[in-house]
């Protein structure tokens, strides 16, 4: 239908007859000269209808409106000196059209699709509009091109794509299930695959050694700006490797996604343990953009004549008294954002927000009374503190005070700009618990198939698993873990999550009977594609870089789901609804 797209045409084609198919994304009556910006796919030109050149093509054009479709024929022409458009790349040239072509028209749209002010939920309802902004093109372009560079790369590494069921049984990542009914088994459900975890590990098994799959997921959990609850993994796995594996494995999978990107990134990307990470950070994907690093400062405190400190300090183990100091803070932090940032703490748990102001005259702050000059002293060193400096400091239970030490840490960075927006920041995490302890239930970090480095230690607290996720830029890009492979490991650590031996069977019979015989050691990972992509492109949210995404509340306003179904199915399904105050 065209023979050209619009700005794959320059002044090396002047003269040149063409036609051009695309969009009018905007038009102008110039004093009976109507110039149209034509937009395909690839940009926009500007095409001149003008009378002189065909009356038919100009009284067609009078009727052209916002994107209406169109087909021109014509011939391209320079603009001529002082006429050019530096901000198109077809700027130096238009097309003289002779023929016009509505191949549609176009009823007036519901917004305007660059106004950067219209609301997300009418976007998503018109998304096949929202998708027409040039921006989005571009990161679908990315997208693709990040596929292709992993398929590509995986391949080259001897990693074989299978696809794994979506029709399948609950897997084990902790979030609530997707359902579907089951019409031939009344009463019987299959759950959407949290992850194609099982699988995977069945796979290797199979003696597959190397497998991976860019595959959906499906998660019913509460929505954040990185999360959707159908989201899409890198997946990988691998026999007979060793940790090391799998981060080489990964580190080259993301060199040449960004590569293919157009951005060069470092390997191997630095490592940190979790606990270090939690210590130092508040966060087990700390931002490392920017320094802003926590100091434990607990034994300063033994002798303080304030007794909450005090009784704080002394048990070590259950509590945390940490320092954190924001460099040049006490030049940017008035009384008022002080007070902000206090609030900002209380939100999260802190009772408040103690704080020193290293003054050209020495410390200042409400806390220094409580302290002997001994301590004060070791703590200007410690925190090595300078003139015009602020530290803040969270006293109280350890997880607390890590949670919102570490949020502060990030708004503070947010609020003076501390982090590049540019640079792009990898982090190994490793060594993290291997449980974690959530309302008195025992539960397994990353999932109960990673392998624990000491499953027979005392403390619960100090089993460490062989596990490992990547962080871009203080998000979780991707995790995963070197599996456990033999059965006796895995008994002990089902006992130990309170998974009886019939609760076992019966959601993971399949897996445990694949141990039994000779599942050889693997591992491997999974990062999150979605999050590549928004990292990747810069953008605000994880929406922005899934065609038909989900709004916070897992709603589609385009297509309308979730959404009720006939009696008929429902009947057919054996399922009958409750009445919805009663499901209250
Ligand atoms: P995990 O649960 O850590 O591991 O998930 C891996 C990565 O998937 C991404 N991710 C999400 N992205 C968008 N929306 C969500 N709701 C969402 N949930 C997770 C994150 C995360 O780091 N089977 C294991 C992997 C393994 O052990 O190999 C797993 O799924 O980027």
């Amino acid at each position: 239908m065209r023979s050209h797209y619009c700005t794959h045409l320059s002044e090396n084609d002047i003269d040149k007859e063409v036609v051009l198919c695309g969009w009018a994304n905007s038009y102008r009556d110039h004093g009976g000269v109507i110039f149209i910006d034509l937009r395909d796919n690839s940009g926009l030109i500007q095409l001149v209808c003008d009378p002189k050149d065909s009356t038919n093509a100009h009284k067609i054009a009078s009727s052209v409106r916002d994107e209406y479709v169109l087909k021109a024929i014509g011939k391209v022409r320079s603009r001529g000196e002082g006429l050019t458009n530096p901000k198109l790349k077809t700027g130096k040239i238009e097309i003289v059209v002779k023929e016009l072509i509505i191949e549609n028209p176009s009823e007036p749209l519901p917004f305007v699709i660059a106004d950067p002010n219209v609301g997300e939920e009418i976007r998503l309802k018109y998304r096949f509009l929202d998708l027409r902004n040039p921006k989005s093109y571009e990161t679908f372009k990315l997208r693709s091109k990040a596929a292709v560079a992993a398929r590509n790369i995986l391949d080259e590494l001897g990693f074989l794509e299978v696809e794994t069921p979506i029709l399948t049984k609950a897997t084990p990542e902790g979030a609530r299930d997707y359902l579907v009914p089951s019409r031939i088994y009344n009463g019987e459900f299959y759950a959407l695959p949290q992850s194609p975890q099982l699988f995977k590990q069945l796979l290797m098994c199979s003696g597959f050694d190397r497998y991976f799959q860019i595959a959906k997921c499906f998660r019913d959990e509460d929505l954040r700006a990185d999360r959707q609850p159908e989201f899409t993994q890198i997946d990988v796995e691998m026999s007979f490797c060793e940790q090391d594996d799998i981060l080489n494995a990964a580190e080259t999978l993301l060199k040449n996604i960004f590569k293919a990107c157009g951005h060069e990134i470092t390997t191997p990307f630095p490592r940190m343990s979790f606990k270090d990470a939690m210590e130092t950070y508040g966060s087990d994907k700390p931002d490392l953009r920017y320094d802003l690093s926590m100091v434990e400062v607990a034994d300063l405190f033994l002798d303080s004549s304030n007794e909450i400190f005090a009784n704080t300090a002394k048990d070590a183990k259950k509590n945390r008294i940490k320092a954190l100091k924001v460099p040049k803070g006490d030049t940017f932090f008035s009384r008022k954002h002080l007070k902000e940032l206090e609030d900002f703490v209380t939100k999260f748990g802190a009772k408040g927000l103690g704080y020193f102001q290293m003054k050209e005259d020495g410390l200042k702050g409400p806390l220094l009374k409580f302290m002997s000059e001994k301590s004060i002293n070791e703590l200007i060193k410690r925190v090595n503190l300078e003139i015009d400096d602020i530290v803040f400091f969270g006293a109280g239970a350890k997880k607390s005070v890590l949670d919102y030490m570490g949020r502060l840490r990030i708004e503070i960075a947010n609020r003076l700009n501390l982090a590049n927006p540019d640079e792009f920041n990898f982090l190994w995490v490793l060594d993290f618990e291997m449980f974690e302890v959530e309302e008195g239930k025992v539960k397994a970090m990353h999932h109960p198939f990673t392998m624990p480095k000491n499953i027979d230690a005392q403390d619960l607290e100090d089993i460490t698993s062989i596990a490992h996720d990547v962080v871009l830029n203080g998000v979780e890009l991707g995790g995963g873990s070197i599996r456990i492979h033999k059965k006796d490991i895995q008994e002990k650590v089902f006992k130990i999550l309170g998974i009886s031996k019939e609760e076992a069977e019966d959601k993971f019979s399949f897996l445990l009977d694949a141990l039994k015989y000779g599942a050889p050691p693997h591992g491997g990972i999974a990062i999150g594609f979605d999050r590549l992509i928004m990292l990747l492109s810069k953008s605000e949210s994880i929406r922005d870089v899934i065609a038909f995404p989900k709004t916070q509340r897992a709603q589609c306003p385009l297509t309308q789901a979730p959404s009720t179904v006939s009696i008929e199915q429902l009947r057919e399904l054996g399922i009958k609804i409750r009445d919805k105050k009663e499901n209250r």
